[in-house]
């Protein structure tokens, strides 16, 4: 039998202490042996649910108690997690995690730890929720060398962004509605402003390049200022808008940027909607790679952290997952990177149509219904550096997005 102990019992950690009861029997088998939770550790009680026998307030009864082979922290967060995690690995614990925060900032270092103690520190559910990624990552597209990876990687804004697509609805009102379901981070602002999406697309890029790619290095937009109108010209050309992770390799270096994005009818991630998830990854022999499923939630999430709970039980006395060393990564800036923007403006097309070709090239006007007073184009293929000296010169611009191929 294998003792554990989960550190946290909100969202994600009721949900593992819950996938563990109901599947016990396969998980049993496939741990080769039972997974029980010794303790669970958190500030609060949690009078009349029948986890309070197990509820314990200090770390200390969880690192000195020999018994615990795994820790599992789903606190979320840098802070008090960092140190519990740091020394449970010290003191030879397996570590499972679902805390991308956590992971993007201190990955190198936790990582080694793991690999000098023979011991685990897993963390499949810090990308993609319910969705096996890294595992992939390190398991089976071990014979390619990775141009790129990325794809939609945050279950709130995408749940709000396809509420506003479909239902014409309000930024505020679907925020409200995410939060109630449970999806969106602690503060809201990790998922709106993309700070959550950036962590994640730091840890595959960090697995991609085996170094330490910084999170603060990666050009991060949120959807905060995605409205109803932008989502209304759209629709009017064919497209949606989503928040897109991409990291590109050029040689040895990645552009990496999280941003909104409008997407054509026809690009593969155009129908990934509600809290789902997908994860493209291009490999220079595999080609073409999709990994699709449940991004957010108690039960898809729980459902990772445990799947790695039974890996480290199975092994551990061993590091299963490969490792990103602490030398840093430098990515290329995005200045550099081409593509088309749409653009929104008031004033009169017409009226300013020769002067918009002369600063953007072959341009496609767009109109909403419904909205007066401004227009919106669609750039030719320009670089961002470019795009932007080229917009200074335009001060009735009042929104920009940028277009996926
Ligand atoms: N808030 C995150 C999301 C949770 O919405 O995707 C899963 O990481």
């Amino acid at each position: 039998m294998m003792n554990i102990a989960v550190m946290g019992y909100g969202t994600v950690g009721s949900g593992v202490v819950e996938v563990l009861e109901r599947n016990r029997g396969v998980i049993s088998q496939r741990a080769d042996g039972d997974i029980y939770v010794k303790y669970v550790l958190d500030l609060r009680d949690f009078p009349g649910d029948a986890i309070q026998e197990r509820i314990v307030h200090d770390f200390e009864i969880v690192v000195n108690d020999p018994e615990i082979g795994i820790v599992v922290e789903t606190m979320g967060g840098i802070e008090p997690a960092y140190t519990f995690v740091k020394r449970s690995l010290l003191a030879g614990k397996n570590v499972v995690t679902s805390n991308k925060a956590l992971v993007a900032k201190h990955g190198a270092e936790l990582l080694a730890i793991a690999a000098e103690k023979h011991i685990n520190f897993l963390f499949e559910a810090s990308v993609g929720g319910g969705i096996p990624i890294l595992r992939p990552l390190q398991t089976s597209l071990t014979a390619d060398v990775v141009e790129e990876i990325g794809g939609i990687l945050n279950g709130t804004t995408n749940y709000m962004l396809t509420k506003m697509f479909y239902e014409g609805a309000d930024y505020d009102e679907v925020l409200k509605e995410a939060q109630a379901k449970g999806y969106a981070e602690r503060n809201p602002e990790a998922d709106v402003e993309g700070y959550d999406t950036c962590r994640k697309i730091a840890i595959l890029c960090s697995l991609v390049l085996g170094k330490q790619v910084d999170f603060e290095d990666i050009f991060t937009e949120g959807i905060t200022k995605i409205s109803k109108e932008d989502m209304m010209y759209a629709k009017e050309a064919g497209m949606t808008i989503k928040l897109l992770a991409s990291a590109k390799r050029n040689g040895d270096k990645m552009c990496a940027m999280v941003s909104p994005v409008l997407m054509k009818k026809t690009h593969p991630l155009y129908s990934v909607n509600d809290v789902f998830n997908a994860i493209f990854v291009r490999g220079n022999m595999l080609g073409d790679a999709m990994f699709y499923g449940s991004g957010a939630g108690k039960l898809p999430t729980a459902s990772a952290v445990v799947a790695d709970v039974i890996e480290a039980a199975k092994h551990p006395s061993d590091s299963m997952m490969g490792m990103w060393t602490a030398e840093k990564a430098l990515l290329q800036p995005v200045d550099g990177v081409s593509r088309q923007f749409f653009v929104r403006m008031r004033g009169d097309a017409d009226e300013k149509k020769a002067a918009l070709e002369a600063a953007f090239g072959e341009i496609c006007v767009l109109r909403a219904s419904g909205l007066t007073g401004e227009f919106g184009i669609i750039t030719g293929k320009m670089t961002e550096g470019t795009y932007k000296k080229q917009a200074e010169t335009f001060p009735e611009i009042i929104q920009m997005i940028r277009v996926e191929d």
